[in-house]
């Protein structure tokens, strides 16, 4: 029989026209929600990784929206539409690479294209930002049933940066396929890499784990080639930020090191991510905006310098798997094997004639 899902956490909720996001920069020492009635307020605390993650980055802009919408309502602007439109700019503007970010922007203003005031603005595009939080949460739920049926029992998975629900509306995308994997006997526990230098898995893929109860063992990033050679890993599990339109993947720094680490190693590589982060506009990885972080965020721990004076720092937030090395794409709408353009455009058509 199956365990209950473990599923505790929810880091974004909108209550009486308020957003609090459960602020992931002090995890796991504090868990501290913030408050945000403004959408200038948003864009800033997506850029500076109060909540992050592409999924959530995404459905946290769509809340950001409806804050803008009730800003030009209780300010009476004669043009409301103008002034949301600078705040979906702002927001846009907030980080390049997660492509749910502008997915959920573009639902958004299809969405206020249908209003003719502010206050029609607000019901709808509060409904519709609650309706891609539940549909984020729905997605990943189906995810992690599809995803932990291709992990056979009797081994461990290695996973990277943090996928669960913290990085989405709730569950998580390859932190969800985990849960499940869990939950039905699958997997024996859970390599996290600690992810330098923000440290998702150290601070909150673990927290998250240890949380519902799933072993968890932290490496550091140069410890995942000799825990592929050991055999002791059947799967690394990975999410996206974006999934070009030949499978090439843009994910934390170092998936794509881990992608060919596990080539090498005859272990199997999983990208799970919902539909929106495939971005059929971007024909391959090549054109994956990277965003570059600052230098201080690898030279500095905790705030500290702990790199020699005068040394520099090169910091890409993310890199691009080329789809050679990804076994499976694990989606809502079903797993794809050894994604390429045909088999995305497949998948599309298949969603188009639902
Ligand atoms: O810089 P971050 O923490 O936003 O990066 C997050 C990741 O790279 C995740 O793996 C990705 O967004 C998938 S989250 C379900």
């Amino acid at each position: 029989m199956n365990a209950p899902l473990p599923d505790s956490i929810r880091p974004i909720r909108f209550e009486d026209g308020t957003l609090f996001l459960l602020d992931q920069r002090r995890l796991p020492q504090a868990q501290l929600e913030n408050a945000y009635r403004g959408a200038a307020e948003v864009a800033t605390a997506i850029r500076d990784m109060v909540v992050r993650g592409a999924p959530a980055i995404g459905i946290t802009a769509a809340f950001g929206v409806v804050l803008a919408c009730q800003e030009a309502r209780d300010q009476g602007v004669p043009h409301w539409r103008t002034a949301v439109d600078v705040a979906l700019d702002r927001l846009a503007a907030s980080r390049p690479t997660a492509v749910n970010l502008f997915w959920a922007l573009d639902r958004m203003r299809a969405v206020l294209d249908r209003c003719t005031g502010a206050d029609e603005a607000v019901t709808a595009s509060l409904a519709a930002a609650h309706r891609m939080l539940a549909d984020d949460i729905e997605a990943n739920r189906r995810m992690g049933a599809a995803g932990a049926e291709l992990i056979e029992s009797g081994r461990a998975v290695l996973t990277h940066c943090n996928t669960g629900s913290l990085a989405t509306g709730g569950f998580g995308t390859a932190l969800g396929v985990i849960r499940s994997a869990w939950a039905k006997g699958r997997i024996q526990g859970v390599f996290a890499d600690e992810t330098r230098p923000w440290l998702q898995g150290a601070r909150l893929t673990a927290w998250e784990l240890v949380q519902d109860g799933i072993p968890v063992q932290l490496l550091c990033e140069g410890a995942a080639a000799s825990l592929l050679r050991s055999g002791k890993v059947s799967w690394v599990v990975v999410g996206a930020d974006r999934i070009a339109a030949n499978g090439d993947t843009a994910n934390k720094i170092g998936t794509y090191g881990l992608a060919i680490l596990a080539r090498e190693h005859g272990v199997r590589f999983m990208v799970a991510a919902p539909v929106s982060t495939i971005d059929y506009e971007t024909p391959d990885g090549a054109g994956i905006p990277i965003e570059m972080r600052p230098p201080s965020e690898v030279l500095d721990l905790a705030g500290q310098r702990v790199a020699a004076e005068g040394a520099g720092g090169w910091n890409p937030a993310f890199d691009v798997t080329p789809a050679r090395l990804i076994d499976a794409l694990v989606t809502e709408h079903g797993v794809v094997m050894h994604p390429d353009r045909q088999a995305l455009a497949a998948l599309r058509a298949r969603i188009e004639t639902r």
